[in-house]
């Protein structure tokens, strides 16, 4: 292991070097030569792929140090021919060291003719060029460029790519690359090819290739200045009813970039490809996308209101790094948030306005306090723009996205709207075509607005996520009411000693009658509202004429990535429910109260105690249930309890079994004492009208499934079936998955009954239907019932599952270990043993998927005894294996250390 650890070649930041060569041209021709059919269900015998590279490459002006030898990356590449100016190469004239193509003596500007074979078919890790069922595609980023041809494969070399592709006519009808189509022709019997030009200079990352008998849909965008683009969704045939919903998102998504940031599309031709083997969600390379499957499909009878809402959010996030990614590209992986941070904030904001914003930002916040902060805290903990890396795919991380679009939320707040749109023109105006660093981001913003970013630039080198302390007191004969603030930030293994953030802390205060007008200095008369800018460790905040005790509603929006802590009662929780003029601080209002609740229960359990359950709660709950004037996605939001993993961010201890049954023992109490709401509430939001995946449907859907969750905690015939009846007549699969889960997850002998005779039809309705099939699995991977792992076991050897497939992993493995912790974290540690076993067979064939589930393993240290010793010795067992990928080796042994 020591001797492993010696050998990770580790990249920093601060070693970054402008490259000694650039390429203006590159042409590829690719010769595609499959070994099997590819026809559905066709044999994946190996076959060959050529592939011949004209690259047109200069000396860099701007390169540190003048000399002559170029090193291209290749991995895998078996080298047929290379050739400099037309003169063959010789193997005295270049050598191949591990992972690069060294010719020592090259001129100031020249031309390398390479031509290499690759082999597609037998390509499992799904990085380079590989073969998808019927298809090929290709998949570059971050570093997968250099499988398909030697390169200078880096974001900071941008180039003019030509792509020539042939292929079998009547096997690879579609032949597919960046850009726009130039020219076609026939290539001997049976062969055809076709030319692609991209004339938007790129990095390598945002290469793409796709071929294969696609069908497509096609529709049309009319762009503000008027020239039409075509847009084609190409899928398998068999899909091509469930491309609608991902053209209309596309559609949206175009006009909303002109809209609100005045960005428009650039080439003729935008194109989307639906891929069955995809380790991402979606990649934006130029013109080109291309899609996991679950990103892009949505059909009622197939897709749930989250599958349709994920493709919506999918669809707009790669389309906007059109802009936001490939026009201003990254300069280094470093720079990996410049990119994603910014997309997923604009994907967000596009997200917030096509529904309900409120939703839209609970669930946000939900996924970064309980994803991001746990990374945050753990051993895996890095900055938004870290300082090093072993693997950069395991970088992909929840802070380099979420953490990340919170920073750039935080710049919007700071600035407001106007000032915001006014530095992200100057960005896009003033690097447009080049590949630049965070720095520039701030730069643009601060010269845009006026403002210094100095301080807050830290947000982005310091990793961890600050604790913000507020204290408030009152003096009711000065009518003067003080908030105290505390920052700090516990210390992250990169660095010990944090320095104070800038922190926007949005907030108002709450009286008898709701907000109060603030009175501050230099606060106009009448505001409610304001943005406290904690910059020092400690600072206090003072408001006169305050008439009444108020309660401060604190953070509103979730303002900034912190962890608020304030004493609040109960009394003042319940009045922040119902008063607080912020929504998102009425549904955290709530929210606390819950953890609150539940963290007691937790302790009683814990110590042994009969449960109690504070009637508060209960109260709450069951006027939020008969109020009729609250919006209902909201109430759906405000009912449910807080889950299982963010209690256990929450804890300084995670007590798996005493955090699911409190949390258990909640819902019984709260199902049971207001069992007629939940049935009155059952009733009155039952979607009449034929399914729509808009906002209003999808909020009765989601209070309907919830009520449905909470009434099935009773053992009672009636109830189970009702689900049972739901699961019936049901017309979308939002309402079929409520209703299986709900009997799934209820122990009572004739719910289990029907839960398995539910399976049966599921599956057999659906066996033709990879994605419906995935979430059977999923279904069964999330039931928190005892002998969880014995069912995961059964499922691995179902003829469905596939090892090789992301999607099947992700659903079964991934869901079970990281969302099913009662029978993942089993007391007798087989859990573990078990996810150690799957990372060891997939690491050989999938090494980025396998390193990814290796990430609930690393939290071992939060964890009581014996389980942190399991999880550590599971952990130990992957570093000792031999042969294992640079990406699992890299998390294990973080965790470890
Ligand atoms: N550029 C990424 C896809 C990617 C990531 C490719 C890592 C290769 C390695 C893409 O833009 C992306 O971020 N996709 C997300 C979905 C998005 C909505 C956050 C994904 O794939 O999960
Ligand atoms: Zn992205």
């Amino acid at each position: 292991m020591a001797m492993r650890d010696a050998q990770a070649r580790v990249t920093r930041l601060r070693d970054y070097r402008a490259p000694d060569f650039l390429i203006d041209r590159t042409e590829l021709y690719f010769d595609l030569r499959p070994g099997g059919d590819l026809r559905p269900g066709g044999d994946l015998r190996p076959g060959r792929t050529e592939v011949r590279t004209t690259l047109s490459l200069r000396a860099n002006p701007a390169r540190a140090e003048p000399g002559s030898e170029l090193r291209l990356h290749g991995e895998g590449l078996e080298l047929l021919e290379l050739t400099l100016d037309g003169r063959a190469l010789g193997s005295g004239d270049y050598r191949l060291e591990d992972g690069e193509l060294v010719i020592p003596a090259v001129p100031e500007r020249f031309e390398l003719y390479s031509r290499v074979a690759i082999h597609p078919e037998e390509n499992t890790a799904l990085e380079g060029l590989y073969r998808s069922r019927t298809l090929y595609c290709t998949q570059c980023e971050a570093e997968g460029f250099r499988k398909i041809t030697y390169y200078l494969d880096r974001p900071d070399v941008l180039s003019e790519f030509t792509t020539t592709i042939e292929a079998d006519a009547a096997e690879c009808p579609v032949l597919l690359s960046n850009g726009n189509p130039v020219a076609e022709g026939s290539a001997g019997p049976g062969r055809h090819w076709v030319r692609w030009h991209d004339p938007f200079p790129k990095p390598a990352y945002l290469f793409a290739l796709v071929a294969g008998d696609l069908a497509c849909l096609e529709d049309s965008f009319t762009t503000c200045s008027g020239r039409r683009v075509a847009l084609r969704i190409y899928v398998e045939p068999k899909d091509l009813d469930k491309c609608d919903h991902a053209m209309a998102s596309l559609q949206n998504a175009m006009a909303w970039d002109e809209r609100v940031y005045g960005r428009e599309y650039d080439l003729d031709i935008f194109m989307i490809v639906a891929v069955d083997d995809f380790n991402m969600g979606a990649m934006e390379n130029k013109g080109l996308n291309i899609f996991n499957t679950s990103c892009v499909l949505a059909r009622p009878e197939t897709t749930t209101d989250a599958g349709f809402q994920r493709v919506e959010a999918v669809v707009a996030h790669e389309y906007f790094h059109n802009w936001s990614g490939n026009r201003v590209t990254c300069r280094d992986w470093f720079q990996l948030s410049l990119k994603e941070g910014f997309t997923v904030f604009r994907d967000s904001q596009f997200s917030a306005d096509m529904g309900s914003p409120t939703i839209k930002r609970v669930e946000d916040v939900n996924l970064l306090r309980t994803a991001q902060f746990a990374e945050d805290s753990g051993p895996t903990a890095h900055p938004v723009q870290p300082d090093a890396y072993e693997e950069i795919a395991n970088f992909y991380t929840l802070t380099i996205y979420e953490k990340g679009a919170e920073v750039v939320r935080m710049i919007h707040t700071l600035l407001g709207p106007e000032a915001f749109r006014r530095g992200s023109d100057l960005y896009f105006e003033r690097h447009d075509g080049q590949a630049v660093t965070i720095e520039d981001f701030i730069a643009a913003m601060a010269d845009a607005s006026g403002r210094d970013f100095a301080q807050f630039q830290r947000w982005y080198r310091q990793a961890g996520t600050p604790r913000v302390r507020v204290d408030g007191s009152y003096d009711a004969a000065a009518q003067r009411y003080r908030l105290k603030f505390e920052q700090n930030c516990p210390p992250t293994p990169e660095r010990a000693d944090k320095q104070p953030l800038l922190i926007p802390i949005r907030l108002g205060l709450v009286g008898t009658g709701g907000d109060l007008s603030l009175h501050v200095p230099g606060l106009a008369d009448g505001a409610t509202e304001l943005v406290f800018e904690l910059s020092a460790a400690s600072q206090t905040l003072e408001f006169e004429r305050v008439t009444e005790p108020p309660i401060p509603s604190l953070l509103r929006g979730f303002s900034a990535p912190v962890k608020l802590e304030f004493d609040y009662r109960r009394e003042d929780l319940l009045q922040l429910l119902r008063r607080d003029s912020d929504g998102f601080n009425r549904w955290e209002a709530g929210n606390r109260l819950a953890v609150g609740v539940l963290r007691e229960l937790i302790d009683a359990r814990l110590a042994g105690q009969r449960l109690r359950f504070d009637p508060a709660l209960t109260g709450a709950y069951g006027e939020l249930l008969e109020d009729q004037q609250l919006d209902t996605a909201m109430v759906a939001q405000l009912l449910s309890l807080p889950s299982e993993s963010y209690l256990s961010e929450l804890a300084e201890v995670i007590e798996v079994e005493a955090i699911h049954e409190a949390r258990q023992f909640a819902r019984r109490q709260l199902a049971e004492t207001l069992r007629p709401q939940w049935l009155a509430a059952y009733e009155r939001h039952r979607v009449a009208e034929p399914y729509r995946a808009d906002a209003a449907q999808i909020a009765h859907r989601s209070l309907r499934n919830l009520a449905l969750a909470y009434l099935l905690q009773l053992p009672d015939d009636d109830l189970i079936e009702l689900a049972w009846r739901q699961f019936e007549s049901a017309d979308n699969m939002t309402d079929v998955n409520a209703a299986l889960a709900a009997l799934l997850n209820n122990p009572a002998p004739p719910a289990q009954e029907r839960a398995r005779e539910g399976l049966q039809r599921y599956y057999e309705r659906w066996r033709d239907e990879p994605l419906v099939v995935n979430q059977w699995f999923q279904l069964q991977a999330w039931c928190p019932l005892p002998g969880g792992l014995e069912r995961v076991r059964t499922l691995m050897e179902h003829p469905a599952f596939e090892l090789r497939n992301p999607n099947k992993v992700r659903a079964l493995i991934g869901v079970f270990s990281a969302g099913n912790p009662v029978n993942f974290h089993r007391a007798d540690g087989a859990g573990y043993d078990f996810l150690v076993a799957q990372v060891l067979a997939l690491d050989g064939l999938n090494p980025q998927v396998a390193a990814r589930l290796l990430v609930p393993l690393t939290r071992w240290r939060k964890y009581p005894e014996p389980r942190a010793g399991q999880m550590r010795d599971a952990l130990q067992t992957v570093t000792a294996a031999p042969g294992l990928s640079r990406d699992s080796h890299e998390i294990a042994a973080k965790a470890l250390r």
